[in-house]
Formats: structure tokens, sequence, C-alpha cells
């Protein structure tokens, strides 16, 4: 599939994957309280919808938003500004799997349906050198709601992300990875239709035409569609969790 495609497709949505200001703020408040001045990082923050709300719930932190697609990031920062919390934010064009930071420069760090693209034991092992002792990672990650799926929903899956488990199997390797869990819990399914699916299903009427006959993007097009439709069928099946855990 061809990223840049993948990249204007996902511009112009709310945010690009499931989510909700909710489910950020539900997470927010599982952590120990953060220490004022508190530095968070945001990895893969895309339009950074969670950025912003995090901005404004955690008063005096600070949020340093990576992601490796520089116009989104240019997005987080214009609505920054429109809600007065530039000072707050700072971004920086990144790939998740090399980092420019030091050793224990953060007292959290935040990745909303992003850590899929590195891998979930990747992820957890090498970006926590970047968090303070007893320091805090909140993730989503899609996770299989049963031990037996439908053969449609699994054949789906496991062509697009074979490496999907069940909530016991990440919380294993949450563990092997050396955090202690605080909590998790299902995102509900409106967090994947109210702010992301409804918004790209338009989306995706409207380009379809621009983009007929570029083999790419069609095929993330139609990708896109068989994801949608996937999981206005299986939802109870499967669907994202929130890992709020502590090294
Ligand atoms: C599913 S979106 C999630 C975005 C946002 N956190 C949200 O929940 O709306 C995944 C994000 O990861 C970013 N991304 C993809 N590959 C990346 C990489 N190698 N390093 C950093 N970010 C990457 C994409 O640009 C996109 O913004």
């Amino acid at each position: 599939m061809d990223e840049s495609a993948i990249f204007e497709i996902f511009d112009g949505l709310p945010r690009q994957g499931p989510g909700s200001n909710k489910c950020t703020e539900k997470a927010f408040y599982l952590l120990q309280p953060l220490p004022s001045g508190a530095r968070i990082l945001d990895i893969g923050c895309g339009v950074g919808m969670q950025t912003l709300h995090l901005a404004s719930i955690c008063e005096n932190c600070h949020i340093t938003a990576t992601d490796i697609y520089q116009p989104y990031m240019d997005k987080l920062l214009e609505q920054a500004a429109e809600k007065g919390l530039s000072g707050r934010i700072s971004t920086l064009c990144a790939s998740m799997d090399d980092l420019p930071f030091e050793n224990g420069e953060f007292d959290a760090i935040w990745c909303e349906g992003a850590i899929f693209v590195i891998g979930f034991e990747k992820g957890l092992d090498y970006w926590k050198r970047f968090l303070k002792e007893g320091g805090f990672m909140a993730l989503t990650e899609a996770a299989w709601f049963t031990d037996t799926p439908s053969k449609e929903a699994l054949q789906f899956w496991q062509e697009c992300y074979p490496a999907m488990k069940s909530i016991p199997e990440n919380e294993k390797v949450i563990k092997a990875a050396g955090y202690t869990i605080i909590g998790s819990f299902r995102l509900p399914a409106s967090a994947w239709w109210d702010d992301f699916y409804v918004s790209l299903e338009r989306r995706l009427d409207s380009i379809e035409g621009k983009f007929r006959g570029y083999k790419d993007a069609e095929s993330v097009i139609d990708f896109s569609r068989k994801e949608i439709e996937i999981f206005r069928k299986y939802s109870d099946e499967y669907g994202y969790v929130f890992f709020i855990m502590q090294k």
C-alpha cells in the first residue's frame, strides 16, 4: 500500500485513528498525579486531538508531540494557537523507532493508535528508556475480545495486523517488558465511529473520484471501506484497549 496516499486520505479528519476525548481523559485520571511542569511525549500524534485535550486537562504540563508526517503537526499547532495552548505544546517530525530524546526525559509517554507501527513489544521496550523511573505510559492497542472470532474478522485482521493479541496476552507482554499495569479499559464502539469512521467514510466518498485510476490510492480506499465494514459487523469481537502502566 502506498504510504503517501494513506497520509493524504487521512488528512482533514478530526483524528487519524479510533479514540475520544472522554477516553483520553479517563486514561489520564488513572495516572497518579503528575508533578507540576511534567513533560509528556505523545508519539504518533496525528493532528493531535488527544494532544490538545491532554494539554487542556494537564494544566502545568508540556507536551512534545511527534509524528512522521509534518502536515498533521502543522494542523495541531494551528489548533493549539486557536485554543491558547501554543506555549505548552511543541512538535517534532521524527520516526517513532528513532527518537532524538535523552534517557529519562519524560514523566509520561502517550500513544493513541500508533504503537502498531513499530510493534507492541518493540515500542514498549524502546520507548521505556525515555521515561523517568516511576514514569507512566498510556497507550491504545487493538485487541481481540474473544478467543473464537468470526472467520471473516479473523481473516481480515490476520492479513493486515497478524500480531493482534487478546487483552491477557498484551498484559503479559507489558509485564515482561518491565512495567506495572495501573489499569486498562476497552474503548467503546462510539470512539471508533464519532470522530473517526464517520468522518473517514465521508472523506472516502469525497475523494474517490479524485483518486480514480491511481492504483495505490484506490487500494487504500478499498481497504478503509473494508475495515469499516468489518468493524460494523464484528465490533463486539475486537476493538481498542487503553493500557496504562508505570515504569
Ligand atoms: C492511526 S494514526 C493515530 C493518530 C493519533 N494518535 C490519533 O489517535 O488520532 C497513526 C499515526 O502514526 C503516524 N506514523 C506512522 N508511521 C510513523 C512513524 N514511523 N513514526 C512516527 N509516527 C508515525 C501516522 O502519521 C499517524 O499520525
